[in-house]
């Protein structure tokens, strides 16, 4: 009986279950009611006194050996159960796709930095306006045609209340709380009664620039806006003012940059006249001073308002405005690398 302990002994070392079934086996072979090691105890009775010590021993040996190599075979049945055979462990990571940011964002922030090193803080306002910050304290005239249903949209029954159609009313609102020096830039949206093609759309994007303090002048707004251009645009930018009218500023003028898609040449974008309309500009007229609270004999500024969208697509030629508000990946994407 010594002897056959020994060999069962031995060949626990070689004993494996490839799944949870072989193990079953294993189990009910050696340790279940009518398994291997009972028998041995059924017939540990018959043993010869002078051996019942050691072969009482052996035994207990072999049940715990036996325990030992079924816990062994369990434990390595689960750890291969995970790491099935089908993974590839070397296979790089499914890629975790990042957003991009919108080419509107993208370049509305890079303009604000510049403005930002040009000593301009950032100054918002609401997109839904009452009248006077969009309209009465920019000095428009009650019958002006910019009230009118046709370009701007108001608020069913408040006719007071309409969606801002510029960026200038965040002025008037800098101007009621603070007092010059003010050097603000006021980025956001603002809506047009347009009806929607490649070349307009509803709404879109400006930032506001004001500058108030004692003695601003003319030739201030031209060395800044000159700055502001090269920064954006590169060294070799020309920059050209158009006189031009607005209510809220006297004198006005129109800003054009030389065309940086075709180098001033002339092509399909600049209309083949070699520059580009960016933004109206001017000296703020002296009512709007008085309307916002500031004495316009001791203090004059300027302002000025630019598009987003078409700076967007002078930068990334964008030839249809309505991919802005579309949402579609395809599109947005292309903007991750571009910055
Ligand atoms: N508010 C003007 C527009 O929307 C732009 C502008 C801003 C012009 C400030 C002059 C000064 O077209």
């Amino acid at each position: 009986m010594l002897e056959e302990i020994r060999r069962v002994r031995e060949s626990l070392a070689s004993v494996v279950a490839a799944n949870e079934q072989e193990l079953e086996a294993l189990r009910i072979k050696y340790i279940s009611r009518k398994g291997l090691l009972n028998d041995l105890m059924a017939r540990f009775r018959e043993v010869p006194a002078e051996q019942k010590r050691e072969v009482g021993i052996r035994i207990n040996e072999l049940k715990t050996a036996v325990q030992e190599r079924l816990e062994t075979l369990r434990t390595q049945l689960a750890s291969t159960e995970t790491v099935s055979a089908d993974i590839d462990l070397t296979r790089t990571p499914y890629p975790q796709p990042l957003g991009s940011r919108h080419p509107i964002t993208l370049v509305r922030d890079e303009i604000l930095r510049i403005f930002a090193r040009l000593g301009f803080s950032v100054a918002e306002g609401p997109e839904v306006e009452d009248d006077w910050h969009v309209f009465s304290s920019l000095n428009f005239a009650p019958d002006h045609p910019a009230r009118d249903m046709q370009d701007t949209f108001f608020v069913e029954q408040q006719p007071d209340i309409v969606l801002r159609t510029h960026t200038s009313s965040v002025q008037s609102r800098v101007m009621e709380k603070q007092q010059p020096p003010i050097r603000v830039v006021c980025p956001g949206r603002v809506y047009r009664n347009e009806a929607i093609s490649a070349r307009a759309h509803c709404f879109f994007h400006q930032i506001e620039g004001l500058y108030i303090d004692k003695g601003v002048s003319f030739t201030d707004l031209k060395q800044v806006l000159l700055t502001f251009a090269r920064e954006l645009f590169g060294e070799d930018t020309k920059i050209r003012l158009r006189p031009s009218y607005f209510p809220f500023t006297e004198p006005s003028a129109e800003m054009d940059i030389s065309c940086n898609i075709c180098g001033g040449k002339g092509c399909g974008f600049c209309k083949h006249t070699g520059w580009v309309e960016i933004l109206g500009c001017g000296m703020v007229d002296p009512n709007v001073l008085k309307a916002g609270g500031i004495d316009p004999d001791v203090y004059s500024g300027y302002a000025f308002g630019l598009g987003v969208e078409r700076i967007t697509n002078l930068k990334y030629q964008v030839s249809d405005l309505r991919l802005f508000s579309e949402n579609d990946v395809r599109f947005l994407d292309q903007f991750v690398a571009a910055h």
